[in-house]
């Protein structure tokens, strides 16, 4: 039988776990296989730290390159904006796409709360911490972050009751587009390499700590 997704994640997810540790433990080099074709095989991976400059090469990012979206046929082919030079005066994350939290905190943009830019957002400043997780780290979910530019109604009543823990979420259930998956992989970061931004509160920490 084909094992499905959340299958998978029983059965097989401590293994991949644990030969992810092993390999970044055995040298960074081993992590070079993320990357679509390293410039300088000697050179050092980039793997978290958000950096403008290692990231556009990511090969995430690089797919754009290679996509469908446009028709070289078309006369005007050449004239449409392409990514890099729409997101050039934004900061990039490790996988290349615009880290569109930092763009807000240093403030390069403001987004406008409606379209005539004068309501007022209305900021919560809550974290929920999801525990749900199996052997990965817990998750963080800051309402901070999220109603800065989203809201309540975003989230509210669906797909989350405003309680917390009253939501039985999966990850294949977020791989599908639900639950943070409606806005993750879409207008915000990609799930897939992006583990360690939602799942960033070790296992055993008090609660709050960073
Ligand atoms: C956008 C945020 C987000 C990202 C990114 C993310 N997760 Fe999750 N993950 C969650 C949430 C929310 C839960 C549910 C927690 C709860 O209900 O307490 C969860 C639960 C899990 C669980 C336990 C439930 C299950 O489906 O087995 C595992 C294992 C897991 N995540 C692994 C991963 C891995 C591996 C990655 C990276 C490939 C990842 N997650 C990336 C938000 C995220
Ligand atoms: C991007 C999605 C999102 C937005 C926007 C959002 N929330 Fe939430 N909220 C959540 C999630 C996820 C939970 C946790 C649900 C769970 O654990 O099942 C939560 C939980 C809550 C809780 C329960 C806290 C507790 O301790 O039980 C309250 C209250 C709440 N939100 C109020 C608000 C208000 C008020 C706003 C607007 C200012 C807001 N939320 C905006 C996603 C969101
Ligand atoms: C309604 C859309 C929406 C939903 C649903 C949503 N998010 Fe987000 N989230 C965003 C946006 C937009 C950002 C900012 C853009 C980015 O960082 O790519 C963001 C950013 C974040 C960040 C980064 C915060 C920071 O300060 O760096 C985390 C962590 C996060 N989300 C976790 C979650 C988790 C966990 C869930 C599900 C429980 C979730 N989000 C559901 C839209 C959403």
């Amino acid at each position: 039988m084909v094992p499905t997704l959340p299958r998978l994640f029983r059965t097989k997810l401590p293994w991949l776990l644990a030969a992810a540790a092993a390999m970044a433990l055995v040298s960074i080099e081993a992590t070079a296989f993320l990357r679509a074709t390293p410039k300088n095989a000697t050179a050092p991976v980039e793997t978290q730290t958000p950096s403008a400059e290692a990231g556009s090469d990511h090969q995430a990012r690089r797919t754009i390159d290679h996509n469908s979206f446009y028709d070289p046929a078309n006369p005007d082919a050449a004239r449409l904006q392409r990514i890099d030079e729409a997101t050039k005066a934004i900061p990039y994350d490790a996988t290349g796409f615009p880290d569109w939290m930092r763009a807000l905190k240093e403030g390069r943009i403001t987004p406008r709360s409606d379209l005539s830019g004068k309501a007022q957002m209305e900021v919560l400043d809550l974290d929920i911490i999801m525990k749900n997780t199996k052997e990965m780290p817990h998750v963080r979910f800051p309402h901070r972050s999220h109603t800065l530019w989203l809201a309540c109604s975003n989230c509210h009543p669906a797909p989350f009751k405003p309680v917390a823990g009253s939501t039985e979420i999966r990850m294949a259930d977020i791989f599908r587009g639900n639950y943070c998956g409606m806005c993750h992989d879409r207008v915000a970061f990609i799930t897939f390499f992006s583990c360690h931004r939602c799942h960033s509160v070790p296992q055993g920490a008090a609660p709050g700590a960073r």
